[in-house]
């Protein structure tokens, strides 16, 4: 079953008949793609069903042959699905795999399954089916972190941290306008995946190797069967492109990056030096020498593996570039890159809801950094601008008191009404009068800012978004389901 020399397989390859030698074996280890492209075997039987049909219902084949191609597909697919399936590398990938077994299970009925169809438009249908699922998924993962984001924004309202700019403290903002602030990243993530699965709208089968076929083949019915709103347009773009799959790769490397910057604050924050979280047990890890270690490893490689998805994608733009039309065997050097920034992206998002969900914040602690009085130094300018001071020259002076008082070592809210006149008399009392966290948070009530009222109005309107996108998601799963 499972040929190892050349001479013997030479039968097996369904170009036999142009071929007089067979392959070199290193040549078939070379070529060979399934120990990857297996992933796709649901998607190809998929693909082969409605193939199928659609010869009937083409009169190529007649009744009785689909449903034999039928019943041998569904036990192909159940000796897959339990493990049973010979994979043999000898015949290369998924699609001969498929045909060859299909073949012993069901006999020479099998050959005409592939009439009117190359390995061409056939990769390129698996892929389109593959990717319009991957997406979904990937859709639910980010929905879900969302998810986790909004409930800790929920409970978090009250908390008050330094925000910061240049890794420098700068305004004092709320930890629920912080997680929401990841919510929209993520939440822009995932519409970025929703419009590029959109575009998967059209059919490969039909296209053929390049040009289509002299057979009558019905492309609208596969299509309809697979749930595509039409065939393709052009037989030799349609074997020739790769940018559904690119484009995949693209949101990946992007939503990745997004995740590095998100698994990069929890690294930093669980350091002694913030300690503003504290990871759970279940989502750090310790050191085999210091015993007194508590890592944040999942953060950390969540940030690591960004890396291959960015390398994942630059590897099949390369593949791509310059490639002749129409089909070149350099294409199938897109699957693994795409596979991984699949699982990649998948388990990423996953453990990062889970570590989020689960991390301790220190409230206390933001709240003692946040109640730094240099983080209100803006609004003591501002002050001023409302004074009618123009803004250039507001800041001018509180850059000078700010220089006073960290030379002089001394509190800013220290500085007395005295103090502020002499450096500009349009202050019109004591710095701790009119300096404090509470009223400078509530004043940043423009759209967008960190007020109680617009974060308090974010978490309703973010809630009700994500809602609408569960039941959305929901139904393209179900129609996902529905169209095995
Ligand atoms: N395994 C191939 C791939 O992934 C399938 C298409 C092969 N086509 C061909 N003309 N050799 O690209």
């Amino acid at each position: 079953m499972s040929p190892k020399s050349g001479k013997e397989n030479k039968a097996h390859k369904p170009w036999g008949g142009r071929f007089s030698e067979a392959t070199d074996p290193t040549v078939e280890r070379f070529s060979a793609s399934i120990h990857f492209d297996q992933v796709l075997a649901h998607h190809d039987i998929r693909g082969s069903r409605a193939q199928a049909r659609m010869l009937g219902q083409a009169e190529l084949i007649s009744s009785d042959e689909v449903q034999e191609l039928l019943a041998g597909l569904d036990q192909v697919a159940g000796e897959i699905a339990d493990g049973r399936f010979p994979f043999d590398p000898a015949l290369e990938d998924i699609h001969m795999n498929i045909e060859t077994r299909l073949r012993v299970l069901i006999g020479p009925v099998a050959g005409k399954l592939h009439t009117g169809r190359s390995r061409n438009d056939q990769v390129a249908t698996d892929l389109a089916l593959f990717l319009r699922d991957v997406s979904l998924a990937t859709q639910r993962g980010l929905l879900d972190l969302r998810g986790v984001l909004l409930e800790r924004a929920r409970e978090n309202v009250d908390t008050v941290l330094p925000g910061y700019t240049h890794l420098q403290r700068a305004q004092p903002v709320r930890l629920a306008h912080h997680w929401l602030a990841h919510v929209e990243t993520l939440g822009r993530d995932a519409s970025r995946f929703r419009d590029a699965r959109a575009r998967i709208n059209r059919c490969p089968l039909g296209a053929g190797a390049i040009a289509g076929s002299t057979l009558p083949l019905l492309r609208e019915q596969t299509a309809r069967e697979l749930g595509f709103d039409a065939p393709t347009r052009n037989s030799m773009d349609t074997v020739a492109s790769r940018d559904a799959a690119l484009e995949y790769m693209a949101a990946a490397a992007i939503s990745m990056v997004h995740l590095s910057r998100l698994a990069e604050e929890l690294v930093l924050w669980s350091s002694a030096e913030f300690a503003f979280v504290e990871l759970a047990d279940a989502y750090s890890t310790g050191s085999s020498l210091m015993p007194q270690k508590k890592n944040p490893d999942v953060p950390e490689i969540v940030r690591g593996k960004s890396g291959r998805a960015i390398g994942n994608l630059v590897t099949l733009l390369t593949v791509v570039k310059g490639l002749p039309l129409t089909y070149n065997r350099d294409l199938q050097e897109d699957k693994e890159p795409l596979f991984d920034s699949v699982d990649t992206l998948r388990d990423s998002l996953e453990v990062m809801a889970g570590a989020i969900a689960t991390l301790d914040v220190k409230r206390e602690r933001m709240g003692e950094a946040a109640a730094d009085p240099m983080l209100l130094a803006t609004d003591l300018a501002e002050i001023l601008v409302r004074a009618g001071v123009p803004f250039r020259d507001a800041h001018e002076v509180v850059g000078r008191i700010v220089g006073h008082v960290t030379r002089k070592q001394i509190d800013l809210r220290a500085l007395t009404h005295a103090d502020l006149q002499s450096f500009h008399e349009a202050f019109e009392a004591g710095a701790d009068e009119l300096l404090d966290l509470e009223r400078s948070l509530e004043s940043r009530s423009l759209a967008g800012g960190t007020a109680r009222v617009r974060v308090e109005a974010a978490l309703v309107e973010i809630g009700a978004e994500l809602a609408a996108e569960r039941g959305e998601l929901e139904r393209l799963e179900a129609q996902a389901e529905g169209g095995a």
